[in-house]
């Protein structure tokens, strides 16, 4: 590199494009559907990162130990002098744990999030004068091109959070293929994945006492309310949560309590008594179901870390 170390930013424009059209075709749908990538506005962002310090949420400080415990491991797996991509780096937090030991061509914080991508590279890039940061705002469940690609850097990735969790498995499949193909062969993705545990263990994660889960499920109505043209009144929703054992996930949706009707940009939508929005799938993996899936999507499994009371997993897989 020989300019020097800078933050620069590419905006993809994501949900710009797609929020209009994908609520209302989620909420034409039958049962009604809204992605949950829709949760981070700027509020919706803020609300997830206090439910990371909640109690009853064991993903995130788990998968920390995780990467604090193993990081020399990872970081020799991953390797010095690649471009670092990041898909939903958020606030950026979990990446330090990484960067006081690697040292990467450039990082690639990928996040739909505007504000926070901009507030969370500027905070990092205070911290890490030397990294190049490339910050991208983009949708990475939809099809995109890194829009920085020097040529002969390797790359690597790292998808902590266990985002990949929200996607259906065929999804999952689809979106790991897309990051094989532009990794590219031997290259080094580190992923975090919840893991399956006993169901009362992951309804109080997603039911927490204080209710911060709840007010960042129906944030979703007031972000629709602001960016679209709609009437949603959010007192007659609330937040429904629930570990599905058959399919091995989370649910998440908002319940209408009573009848009634919604106009979105002039179109109505009717709401039966307990009719809800699925607003949120977060699958959970034993670790051979999940390698099983990766090694679908044209990755080896490598290694796996767990916490002892085997909670989350770090998987590091290596494109084929
Ligand atoms: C980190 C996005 C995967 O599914 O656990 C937290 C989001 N939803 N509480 C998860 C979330 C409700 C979270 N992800």
């Amino acid at each position: 590199m020989n300019s020097l170390p800078t933050i620069h930013f590419y905006d993809l424009h994501p949900s710009f494009a797609n929020i209009k059209e994908e609520v209302l075709s989620g909420l034409s749908a039958q049962p009604k559907a809204i992605p949950p990538k829709f949760f981070y506005d700027e509020y919706g962002s803020q609300l997830f990162d206090q439910i990371t310090e909640l109690e009853e949420y064991y993903p995130t400080r788990t998968e920390i130990a995780i990467l604090k415990e193993h990081g020399d491991e990872m970081v020799d797996l991953l390797g010095n002098d690649a471009l670092l991509i990041e898909l939903g780096s958020g606030s950026s937090k979990k990446i330090r744990v990484l960067l006081d030991a690697l040292k990467p061509a450039a990082y690639m914080p990928i996040d739909i999030s505007k504000a926070h991508l901009l507030k969370s590279a500027q905070t990092l890039f205070n911290d890490y004068p030397h990294l190049d940061i490339h910050a991208t705002c983009a949708d990475y469940s939809d099809h995109f091109h890194l829009p920085y690609n020097p040529e002969n850097v390797p790359k690597a990735a790292f998808f902590p959070g266990s985002s990949i969790g929200n996607f259906e498995p065929n999804q999952a499949q689809a979106l790991l293929t897309r990051v094989a193909e532009f990794l590219g062969s031997n290259s080094t993705l580190l992923i975090g994945v919840d893991m399956k545990k006993c169901s009362q263990r992951l309804n109080s994660a997603y039911n927490d006492a204080k209710g911060v889960t709840a007010a960042f499920n129906l944030n979703l109505l007031t972000r629709i309310n602001q960016e679209l043209e709609a009437n949603f009144e959010i007192s007659h929703f609330k937040h429904h949560a629930f570990y599905n054992e058959k399919l091995g996930r989370i649910e998440m949706h908002l319940m209408s309590c009573i009848p009634h009707e919604v106009q979105i940009d002039g179109q109505i939508f009717s709401f039966e008594k307990n009719e809800s929005i699925h607003t949120e799938s977060s699958y959970k993996y034993a670790i051979d179901e999940f390698q099983t899936l990766a090694q679908t999507a044209g990755f080896e499994p490598i290694r796996v870390w767990t916490d002892k009371e085997k909670l989350f997993s770090v998987h590091c897989l290596q494109v084929r």
